[in-house]
């Protein structure tokens, strides 16, 4: 039986439910994260990755939108490692911490409404294939950080994620990526992007409308660790189709390999070297299996 900690307790996750007049369902007044547990079958152990870094940047989603989660950085992570060791995972779980105005007022603003707060857990594997996918430049523009804050993980927000996702799927693609109003590279649907020119891996600033992705710092920092320079800076739409590599990463995408853009191949059109070995790497740390990474990790039992 799944479960959810909701009202300050552990339910079944078919319990943990609010009411259609809830502020956060009808005008999108929510914060979330995505967090991923990797079970390590030879060590018998669950492993959560940047479970802190997660929270921390769940709180700082929640103070833009003016949501109190009620609980602290410390109080959620016991509460989460908690919950994971109640349904005593064997394999590999998707998290879903989850603030929201919760009362069921008919008013848009921020002010005077109460939060709820609640994370669940499911089992979950690869979200897109990892072997290398076709996307689509969206014709979707990436929201705006003056429209609503692109850095916090706002749950109205995935509207723009929804259209753009939705279109690529129906026209053929895996995925899409947007652009800013400005007409420079900001992200996937739903995870960060790096592209290879020359050895040097490139990734839009922090202040190109992007999110602010947990799995591209461990990429920025695996890259340094691997010796590879890494320059973030703005990145026009037609350098993804000279670039010699491209990749989506995110806690659900984890590391994919983009090898077709628009109808023409990445570099000859197969998963290049670096993301092959940066993904290596990665698979590798996520699970426990490199001992300077362990600290990024959270064990459960
Ligand atoms: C819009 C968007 N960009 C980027 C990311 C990647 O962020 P992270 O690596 O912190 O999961 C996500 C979430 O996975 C996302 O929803």
């Amino acid at each position: 039986m799944p479960l959810a900690y909701f009202k300050n307790e552990f339910v079944p996750l078919d319990q943990a439910t609010v009411s259609v007049a809830t502020h956060g369902l009808n005008y999108g007044t929510g914060c979330f994260e995505g967090i991923r547990a990797y079970y390590n079958e030879a060590q018998g152990k669950l492993y959560i990755l940047k479970l802190r870094e997660h929270y921390e940047r769940f709180v700082r989603s929640c103070s833009i939108m003016r949501i109190d989660p009620g609980h602290s950085v410390d109080e959620m992570i016991t509460q989460t490692v908690e919950l994971l060791r109640r349904q005593n995972f064997h394999q590999d779980v998707y998290i879903r911490p989850l603030a929201f105005k919760a009362d069921p007022v008919i008013k848009v603003t921020l002010e005077g409404i109460h939060d709820e707060f609640a994370v669940f857990a499911v089992p979950m594997g690869d979200y897109l294939p990892t072997n290398g996918i076709h996307v689509m430049i969206s014709a979707w523009r990436r929201l705006e950080d003056n429209a609503i804050p692109s850095r916090a993980k706002v749950t109205g927000s995935y509207v723009n994620t929804a259209l753009a996702v939705t279109d690529a799927h129906l026209a053929g693609f895996d995925d899409a990526i947007f652009l800013t109003e400005s007409g420079h590279v900001a992200e996937g649907s739903a995870a960060n992007l790096f592209m290879v020119r020359d050895g040097t891996l490139v990734t839009p600033a922090v202040s190109d409308n992007i999110l602010e992705g947990i799995t591209r710092n461990i990429i920025m920092l695996l890259a340094r660790d691997q010796g590879l320079p890494v320059s973030v800076r703005p990145i026009d739409r037609t350098e993804l189709y000279v670039c010699d590599e491209l990749f989506l990463v995110g806690t659900g995408v984890q590391i994919s390999p983009v090898t077709r853009i628009d109808h023409r191949n990445v570099g000859p059109g197969t998963v290049g070297p670096v993301t092959e070995h940066i993904h290596s790497r990665y698979r590798q740390a996520v699970r426990g299996d490199v001992p300077e990474y362990l600290d990024w990790l959270t064990l459960v039992n």
